[in-house]
């Protein structure tokens, strides 16, 4: 756990690629005073995602990143990062992987949502995996990310049900609904603000 001093937020960047209802849950939670993050800027790799418009809503700025030469784009993202000093990435939904390089040179923290139990089902349709699993349980997790996909310590995780008649579409609803609970209570446990 990270104590912070007085009243200083860590300055975040958000990644999404999608319909991001991971990030608003993030910028609800960011406008709480006692939060200990404040949203600086939200990226995205792709320039008709839904998340986009939360950005607008609530005037965060966004930028749209060409990721046709990703070197390119992560050069880019990283001069942005560096030059606003944001101290933390939080990837929800971000569809590219980022580089070995990338990881390192960024060196403050970056966190991703992943909607499995980890170590289980890495990767994507997580839901329609454990569905043809017949698994019991399925949950979701939020990680430290490093330069392996889906792998890094975790820091929450939160375990829930599967009922008998759950598709991936319904799964993916349910647990949807606990990542937007559990990203914020994540990034509490890492910070604390006295
Ligand atoms: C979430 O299920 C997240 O765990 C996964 O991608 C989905 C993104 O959803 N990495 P949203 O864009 O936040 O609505």
């Amino acid at each position: 756990m990270i104590k912070l001093d007085g009243h200083k937020k860590i300055k975040t960047a958000v990644f999404i690629s999608g319909n991001g209802t991971n990030l608003k849950s993030l910028i609800k939670f960011s406008l709480k005073k006692k939060s200990p993050i404040k949203i600086d800027i939200i990226f995205s790799d792709n320039s008709s995602a839904k998340g986009l418009g939360y950005a607008k809503k609530f005037k965060i700025k966004s930028r749209i990143l060409n990721y046709k030469n990703p070197k390119k784009a992560e050069n880019l993202i990283l001069k942005n990062l560096k030059r606003n000093s944001v101290d933390l990435i939080c990837l929800a939904g971000f569809m590219k992987i980022l580089s070995k390089k990338f990881i390192k040179d960024f060196r403050k923290k970056i966190i991703n949502i992943h909607p499995s139990l980890l170590p289980k089902y890495k990767g994507l349709n997580t839901h329609k995996r454990v569905i043809e699993k017949r698994e019991k349980f399925t949950g979701c997790t939020v990680h430290f990310v490093n330069h392996k996909l889906d792998s890094g310590k975790i820091i929450l995780q939160k375990k829930i049900k599967i009922s008998k008649n759950d598709t991936p579409k319904t799964l993916a609803k349910k647990v949807l609904k606990h990542e937007h609970i559990m990203y914020p209570q994540a990034i509490k446990k890492i910070f604390t603000n006295p």
